[in-house]
């Protein structure tokens, strides 16, 4: 163990550590999903603005879907955000602190970012339709300012991997740790971009199977654009994701390589093509739900991808999580998930009683 990092902090786990891992995972999973229909809505909403004037019935109703829509996926990106930090820190505290606490001044630029983001998606909402271009420039400016927030994320994510790099930043405070040069940063930054045209690209998609309140010229264009949003998207990120594997270390990409994960998030990626085609030829809502079930599915593979990575530049070298004490406490752990459980479900009532209420004035 690096002398540099302390080890396991003694307090027993109350499972085992294969469990927190999975958590992990699918916590992470939840947060990626309502980030990208974020991300992927203002980059939609931006398009659809330019392309107002060629038919501005079809193009307004959409931007009022997609205006209604954008405080609900930031305030689910937010609240999501919990879920992956308690397990990154359980199981990798010792470098995700450092890298956090390195980086102390773009947390600062991320509250001040994600402030100005609610005010940017409220008065988009809002002026969506009697101020069009007050709401769009806030809203481009919005994107903009999440992206940064992204770049921060990754950012993170991806120092904690190098001990080495925290160890020199730590050791010369002058010294930048913005890690442009850090081979990593730029793939992952830009699979979170193209994913989000993809999952956004679904979203619509749900949109014209589920709005009972528009035309079916409206419908229509939404199935296409929807399609094609999520087809170029999946592709984009399948090239991404080999960009990425060809920059990591050559032992972490053979073993990844020979996972067969990345066959298994192509092939998730291409089911959802093949049930988005059906489910709108035949407007059938029942089959389009298999879309983005496979599409989630790949999201929970890369989360696997990306979990791999974490746990061979970390492991067991300088974080040993096989050495940490465990003490089972399923009490906790129950109660956990029931408390989890029924925010979802608490979250699914809201979410309804949200979308009655915008129907009912718009
Ligand atoms: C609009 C706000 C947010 C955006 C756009 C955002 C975006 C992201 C992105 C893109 C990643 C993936 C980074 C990577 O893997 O390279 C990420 C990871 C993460 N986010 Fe967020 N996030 C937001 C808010 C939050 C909040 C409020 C929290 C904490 C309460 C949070 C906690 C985390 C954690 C802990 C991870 C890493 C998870 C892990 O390593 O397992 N996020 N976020």
């Amino acid at each position: 163990m690096d002398s540099f990092f302390p080890g396991p902090d003694g307090l027993a786990l109350p499972a085992s550590p294969g469990l927190f891992k999975f958590l992990s995972i699918f916590t992470y999973t939840l947060h990626i999903i309502p980030m990208a229909f974020l991300i992927g809505l203002m980059i939609f909403a931006i398009f659809f603005y330019v392309k107002k004037s060629s038919n501005p019935e079809i193009f307004s109703s959409i931007l009022q879907i997609i205006g209604n829509s954008l405080p609900l996926m930031l305030t689910f990106t937010l609240v999501s955000g919990a879920l992956p930090l308690l397990f990154v820190q359980l199981l990798y505290g010792q470098a995700f602190y450092p890298a956090a606490i390195l980086t102390g001044w773009m947390w600062y630029l991320v509250l001040a970012f994600i402030l100005f983001s609610f005010f940017g998606v409220w008065l988009f909402k809002n002026k969506v339709i009697s101020f069009p271009s007050v709401g769009i420039v806030t809203l481009a400016l919005s994107l903009i300012a999440l992206l940064v927030v992204n770049y921060v994320f990754t950012n993170v994510s991806v120092l904690m991997l190098s001990p080495e790099a925290i160890k020199t930043a730590y050791l010369n405070p002058s010294q930048s740790i913005v890690s442009f040069s850090d081979p990593q940063v730029a793939p992952r930054w830009i699979f979170f971009f193209v994913t989000s045209i993809a999952l956004s690209g679904l979203l619509l998609n749900a949109f014209g199977h589920l709005s009972k309140k528009i035309s079916e010229e409206t419908r229509e264009y939404l199935f296409q654009t929807g399609f094609w949003g999520y087809t170029i998207g999946s592709v984009l990120s399948i090239i991404v994701l080999i960009y990425w594997l060809f920059v990591l270390p050559d032992q972490t990409s053979s073993k990844i390589w020979s996972s067969h994960y990345f066959e298994l998030f192509v092939t998730a990626l291409v089911f959802a093509i093949v049930f988005l085609k059906v489910s709108n030829s035949i407007k059938e809502a029942g089959i389009f739900i298999m879309s983005p079930i496979s599409a989630f599915f790949a999201v929970f593979i890369f989360g696997w991808i990306r979990h791999g990575v974490r746990e061979q530049a970390l492991e067991p070298v300088f974080i040993d999580t096989s050495a940490v004490d465990v003490q089972t406490d399923y009490g906790n752990l129950f109660l956990f998930f029931f408390l989890i459980s029924a925010g979802i479900v608490y979250l699914v009532y809201l979410t309804r009683l949200y979308y009655r209420a915008t129907h009912s004035q718009s």
